[in-house]
Order: C-alpha cells, then sequence, then structure tokens
C-alpha cells in the first residue's frame, strides 16, 4: 500500500481556510481517497490543551513570544507523532489547516525569531518532514484582518497590531514565492474564483500523484 499524501491550506485570518478545505474534502471524496482532517495548534488533546492555551487571552501573566514558539512546536510534534504519521502510513491522506509555514510567517515573521532559530526547532521537531503540497490563501491583512473581526471575538493573535500582519503576510509572500511545493492562491478573488484555483491545484497534484 502507497503511504498517504500530506495537503495543507495555509493563510492569515480572514483568508478563507475553512471553506477552501471543504473544497478539498469534496474533491478527495470524489476520488474515493480516505483522508483525515488536523488543525494546527491543536489536533491531539495534548496539542489542544495547547491551542488553548496559545489562543486565550485570559492569562494572569504575559505570554512570551519564546513560551509562544515552544508551544506552537510541542503540539506539532504530538500532531505529527499521534496523527500524521499513523495516518500517512496507513495510506490515508491528510489535510492539515496550517502547519510548519504558519510558525515560519508568525513566529519568524511577526514575532522576529530568524531563519536559524526557526530551522532549528523545526529540525528538531519535523526532522524534514515535509506537506507533500502547501496551498496557501494570500490575503492582504487589511481584508483579512476586517473578515476575522466581522466574525466575532478575536483571540490572543488576532489582537495583535497591524505591523505584526504585516510582517506575518511579508514572511508568507517571501517563502511561497521560494518553494515549488507551496501554490499562492490569490484570496482576495469572489470565493468561486479562489474555489477554482483550489480545485485547479489539488486536481493536478491528484492526477501527479497517479504517476508516482
Ligand atoms: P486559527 O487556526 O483559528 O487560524 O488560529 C490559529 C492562530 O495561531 C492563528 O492566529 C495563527 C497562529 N499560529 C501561529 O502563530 N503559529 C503557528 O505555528 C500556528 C500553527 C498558528
Amino acid at each position: 500500500m502507497s503511504t498517504g499524501k500530506f495537503i495543507v491550506i495555509e493563510g492569515m485570518e480572514g483568508a478563507g481556510k475553512s471553506s477552501a478545505i471543504a473544497v478539498i474534502e469534496r474533491i478527495l471524496k470524489q476520488h474515493d481517497i480516505e483522508y483525515i482532517n488536523t488543525r494546527e495548534p491543536g489536533g491531539t488533546p495534548l496539542a489542544e490543551s495547547l491551542r488553548t492555551i496559545v489562543k486565550s487571552v485570559d492569562h494572569q501573566e504575559i505570554l512570551t513570544v519564546e513560551t509562544e514558539l515552544f508551544l506552537m512546536y510541542a503540539s506539532r510534534s504530538q500532531l505529527l507523532a499521534n496523527k500524521i504519521l499513523p495516518a500517512l502510513a496507513a495510506g490515508k491522506w491528510v489535510i492539515g489547516d496550517r502547519h510548519d509555514l504558519s510558525s515560519r510567517a508568525y513566529q519568524g515573521g511577526g514575532r522576529g525569531f530568524d531563519e536559524t532559530i526557526m530551522n532549528t526547532i523545526s529540525d528538531i521537531t519535523l526532522k524534514g518532514f515535509r506537506p507533500d503540497i502547501t496551498l496557501y490563501l494570500d490575503i492582504d491583512p487589511h481584508i483579512g484582518l476586517s473578515r476575522a473581526k466581522a466574525r466575532g471575538d478575536l483571540d490572543r493573535i488576532e489582537l495583535e497590531q497591524m505591523d505584526f500582519f504585516i510582517r506575518v503576510h511579508n514572511k508568507y509572500q517571501e517563502i511561497a514565492s521560494q518553494d515549488s511545493t507551496i501554490v499562492t492562491v490569490d484570496a482576495a478573488q469572489s470565493m468561486a474564483d479562489v474555489h477554482l484555483d483550489i480545485e485547479k491545484s489539488v486536481l493536478e497534484f491528484i492526477a501527479k500523484t497517479a504517476l508516482d
């Protein structure tokens, strides 16, 4: 049995990740491909507890940027070992709502951890493991944040200032432009066009994997 594939959806708040994931699920179902969904931070009981800590605005003390960084990777380590790798080994595909690229963008770009630090902690955690394809939904942070605000209560990270999100966005674009496994989708288009782009990329990817 061949191993499954790891498809990741990335993008800033308000980019439309949830509806993009629904499009991918529909296509995988049409192709009779078994899959599981993951989200980061989170995705296992322990990692979900870490997600709650990371997102909470109710701490009695400041959550340092170093703690935030380690919590993201602690969560990722739990998810990789307990869900992603076993699913892939069993031949299932994994649709990831965020993965390492989020840490590169938010902690690397947004918080300013340099590339050496990011590479080191990523290597310790992932040991070279990478998604097979990442669909990055690119949205201007002003538009994305106003969509997220319209949705309701903002979490601790969503409450950051605009300059933080501009740094996150710049880092996303920088990394996406240098990595051929990342497909950038213009998320400012109409939802129908965004979904068409996603569909095209996923169908191409499925066709390519069938030849492997
Ligand atoms: P979301 O999954 O609901 O978008 O919330 C996750 C939040 O955590 C979002 O603001 C992005 C942030 N985040 C990081 O800062 N670093 C990471 O590595 C991940 C996975 C998420």
